[in-house]
């Protein structure tokens, strides 16, 4: 084995698994520009791209990026109809290259009060894309982690009801296989841009062990640079899940 191949190998062995990203900032990077909020999202979605492409190098199999939250809905009536235009232009046109690209699309979140246009086109992308396994692209919208906890527990409590679940049988692994992400392992590592360092009802319940990095760098300025910049600092971290490391011989 050579260097390079040595050097990526080792890369890859101490990657993170699974990324989850809160992409924040494209409102203040727009308004920096004297531009409208809606043109910080549309340049915060081109940057999905180049970072989705980016993971395989860096060893990242899994991506969870919040795209819309349930608290979302508090924002003026242009920009969340702007956002969700844009999730259904985003959809039409990527899913073509996403399928050649081996990345398999699914989401998180209450589908419920989302239109129906774009709920067609999120469940045609889940099942174009469903024979993929290059990189596992998760993406929330309309998703909160206690919205997730609440809409479990109530499908948990209607399963006991019917006799289908003891309340004996509920414990942890129970509970992770009610929730939307119950096929994907755990984030190892949370990033949230724009140097608000709060969690935001993301993965609330997913996120016990992630390491969290809260970056000063606006979503629409996050390159892939930036991305292995984070990534390298996961790399070298040392994660212990609550044990004690063992001493050194
Ligand atoms: C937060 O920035 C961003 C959002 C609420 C929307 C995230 C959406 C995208 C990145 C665009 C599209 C994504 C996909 C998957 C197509 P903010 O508006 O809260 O920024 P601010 O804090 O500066 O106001």
């Amino acid at each position: 084995m050579n260097k390079a191949m040595a050097d990526t190998e080792a890369q890859v062995l101490k990657s993170p698994r699974h990324v989850a990203i809160i992409m924040d900032g494209n409102g203040r990077w727009a308004q920096s520009r004297g531009k409208p909020r809606l043109f910080g999202h549309r340049a915060g979605a081109k940057r999905v791209r180049e970072i989705v492409r980016s993971c395989p190098d860096l060893g990242v199999k899994y991506i969870t990026i919040f795209a819309f939250s349930t608290e979302n809905w508090k924002r003026s009536e242009a920009e969340v109809t702007g956002l969700m235009s844009l999730f259904r232009r985003y959809i039409k046109k990527e899913a073509r290259a996403l399928v050649e690209e081996g990345v398999r699309v699914r989401f998180i979140g209450d589908r419920s009060r989302l239109g129906k246009k774009l709920v067609a086109l999120m469940n045609e992308l889940e099942e174009m894309t469903s024979h993929n396994d290059y990189v596992n692209l998760t993406i929330a919208l309309n998703y909160g982690g206690r919205d997730e906890l609440a809409r479990a527990s109530r499908r948990m409590a209607q399963d006991v009801a019917d006799g289908a679940l003891k309340p004996e049988g509920v414990n942890e692994e129970t509970i992770t296989s009610y929730l939307d992400t119950s096929i994907l392992p755990d984030p190892d590592l949370v990033i949230r841009t724009s140097g608000e360092a709060r969690v935001s009802n993301f993965l609330l319940w997913q996120s016990a062990y992630a390491e969290f990095e809260f970056i000063e760098t606006l979503w629409p300025d996050f390159t892939s640079e930036v991305f292995q910049e984070v990534v390298d600092r996961f790399s070298g971290r040392d994660r212990r899940f609550g044990a004690v490391k063992p001493a050194a011989e």
